[in-house]
């Protein structure tokens, strides 16, 4: 019987997202700590854990079917896939940086000088689009160290936490790009590869769902159930049952969690006691 190859990466930020996620989709894989290879137990299945690099190319040559990677990395090699699902994790963006008290007032700023990247192809698309010509020095990490050791003028690299550029003295200017993992295909996959596809695709997008949204319970007195009503957003309509002490309600339903927290007073307010709010697994509307 087919199965799905699936391309993540062998180590770094997306690793353990990646992994999670087919855990959250009810997939069993094994950790590819020493293997470059696994074959998942309850889903037809292949997890090959390349390089983060790697992927985008081996997805579009076919030694992958699907691939998770970061957009950053789609936009810089330039490969054509399908990208099918935004993934939710692994959020950055690729932007420009100059050390701290160097003055800035704009991408015009940077015509004749020196920048650092590990993103050339992007960073050189970026500057051509705002006509500025500048110099741009390739390095495949540490870019950041750069202007300090007099290589370079600037530097055009992720930015996630910003951690790593307040370390380094340096303040982001500009944003390149943004950018967050997403699961990616090759445009020639077979009807049956598509299949299983698709039921990969249903699971993951009812995860993702779920995690942006949470089940709440509340009582709520009955004079004021209505209101409290009106003011939960709902999948249809709220559930709501009898509590065994009289005049009294029990109100289910979910919301988007940052909704949550807007109304959590207004509820209060109106007179709902007893506020949980539980995790869900998956969600299918
Ligand atoms: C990335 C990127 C930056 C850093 C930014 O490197 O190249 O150096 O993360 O993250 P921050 O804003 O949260 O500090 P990563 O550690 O992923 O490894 P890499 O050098 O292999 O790209």
């Amino acid at each position: 019987m087919e199965r799905l190859k699936i391309a993540i990466q062998k180590s770094g930020r997306l690793l353990e997202d990646s992994l999670g996620l087919l855990h959250d989709c009810s997939i069993k894989v094994d950790n590819g700590r020493d293997q470059l290879r696994a074959q998942a137990k309850n889903f037809p299945l292949d997890v090959l854990y390349l390089r983060n690099s790697d992927i985008p190319q081996y997805v579009q040559d076919g030694v992958a079917d699907v691939g998770i990677v970061g957009e950053n990395l789609l936009v810089e090699t330039g490969c054509q896939l399908d990208k099918i699902l935004s993934l939710g994790f692994a959020k950055c963006r690729l932007s420009v940086a100059v050390p701290k008290g160097q003055s800035f007032t704009g991408i015009g700023d940077l015509l004749g000088k020196k920048i650092a990247t590990s993103y050339p192809n992007t960073l050189r698309q970026y500057l051509k689009k705002n006509a500025v010509e500048a110099e741009i020095h390739v390095i495949s990490g540490s870019v950041e160290i750069a202007p300090a050791i007099g290589l370079a003028d600037a530097i055009c690299d992720l930015v996630s936490s910003g951690n790593t550029l307040f370390q380094n003295n340096l303040v982001e200017k500009e944003v390149v790009l943004r950018s967050e993992a997403v699961l990616v295909a090759s445009p020639q996959i077979s009807t049956t590869k598509k299949n299983i596809l698709d039921q990969l695709v249903f699971r993951m997008e009812s995860v993702l769902k779920a995690q942006n949204n949470k089940y709440i319970l509340l009582n709520a007195p009955n004079d004021q159930l209505e209101e409290i009503i009106a003011i939960l957003p709902g999948m249809k309509s709220p559930t709501v049952l009898p509590l065994a002490m009289s005049g009294w309600s029990s109100v289910h339903t979910v919301i988007q969690e940052d909704k949550f927290w807007e109304i959590i007073h207004e509820l209060k307010a109106k007179g709902a006691q007893g506020i949980l709010v539980v995790p869900i697994q998956k969600m299918i509307i």
